[in-house]
């Protein structure tokens, strides 16, 4: 039995890197993936990162945008895909400060465009999606104290408008999996890099100036602890989630209990930049530091 699953932002970091795995190793999967291949970041590397992709007899690539509801449903009903896993979204927590509006057409409109068409797989007694995995994110944490973080933890503080559109999805979802009992899991990640990896994120972004011996700027003294994941982690993460969707079952009142599921994907360790960047030198009036 063939598997088609659907994959969105798949020129993206983590869905072309998903999309390689599955159709390198599991050969009786199809990926249809969908991306808009916008110019958030150097369009040539999602372009770099899809001629990859195209090499696979199973892939199939849909050029367009998640906020399109009738292309999003149009997909639904030829594909008819059985996973869903939802990685195309605007990311970045400093680009929703200036574009706020690109947070709420792929990852508000988007989502919920998503979450329709996996309603509406159902209709008319057709088996319909059998999982929806999307990504969350760990900056739902916001400014919480306690570590490690839980899924238990309250997260109702975001402290930005791209942590708000996270959270929101987590919730939205929830309530998908209790009206139309669509199994549903969020995955929260944390930092995730790697080869060909986003160059909007930090460690890019440092490792690019230290080479050309200019300094870089650190808030708070350098005071930032991060966890970091490995790319390969992350898809195997993913990989594994896909295949076990929360259980469909009834409570003790008869009904359905929302089969919805959320995880974290990092790992324990968090790495502080003040002792990263130890080796450097210190210019404490500026707080920036550059290598000697
Ligand atoms: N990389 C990380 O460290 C990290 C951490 C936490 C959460 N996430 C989340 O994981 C997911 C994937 O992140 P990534 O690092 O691969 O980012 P990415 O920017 O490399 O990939 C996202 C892809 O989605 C596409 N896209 C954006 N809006 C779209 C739209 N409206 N329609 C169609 N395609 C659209 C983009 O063109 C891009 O190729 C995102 O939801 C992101 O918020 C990533």
């Amino acid at each position: 039995m063939k598997k088609i699953v659907f994959i969105t932002g798949v020129a993206g970091f983590i869905g072309s890197n998903l999309a390689k795995q599955l159709l390198k190793t599991e050969p009786r999967m199809i990926v249809v993936g969908l991306d808009n291949m916008n110019a958030y970041y150097n369009v040539r590397i999602k372009e770099a990162r899809l001629a990859e992709l195209e090499k696979y007899p199973n892939f199939t690539f849909i050029k367009g945008n998640l906020a399109d509801k009738t292309l999003i449903s149009q997909i639904f009903e030829e594909y008819k895909p059985q996973i869903v896993v939802n990685l195309g979204a605007q990311a970045g927590v400093r680009y929703s400060i200036t574009n706020p509006d690109a947070y709420i057409e792929s990852n508000m409109l988007g989502f919920y465009n998503i979450l329709e068409a996996c309603r509406h797989s159902y209709d008319n007694g057709a088996p319909g999606v059998q999982h929806l995995v999307y990504a969350s994110s760990s900056s739902v944490y916001g400014t919480n104290k306690k570590v490690p973080y839980s899924t238990d933890d309250k997260v109702d503080n975001p402290v930005s408008l791209y942590a708000a559109t996270k959270k929101s999805n987590e919730l939205m979802a929830h309530a998908y999996a209790k009206l139309y009992n669509i199994p549903c899991t969020g995955l929260r990640f944390f930092t995730v890099y790697g080869p060909a990896g986003r160059p909007d994120m930090a460690y890019f972004g440092f490792t690019n100036k230290l080479l050309k011996g200019e300094t870089i700027q650190i808030f708070n003294y350098g005071n930032c602890k991060r966890d970091f994941t490995y790319i390969d982690d992350i898809v195997e993460g993913i990989a594994r989630v896909m295949k076990k969707p929360p259980e469909k079952k009834n409570g003790e009142d008869g009904l359905p209990i929302p089969p919805y599921a959320l995880y974290n994907i990092g790992n324990n360790h968090s790495e502080n930049l003040y002792l990263c960047g130890n080796e450097g030198l210190e210019h404490p009036a500026n707080h920036q530091w550059c290598l000697p």
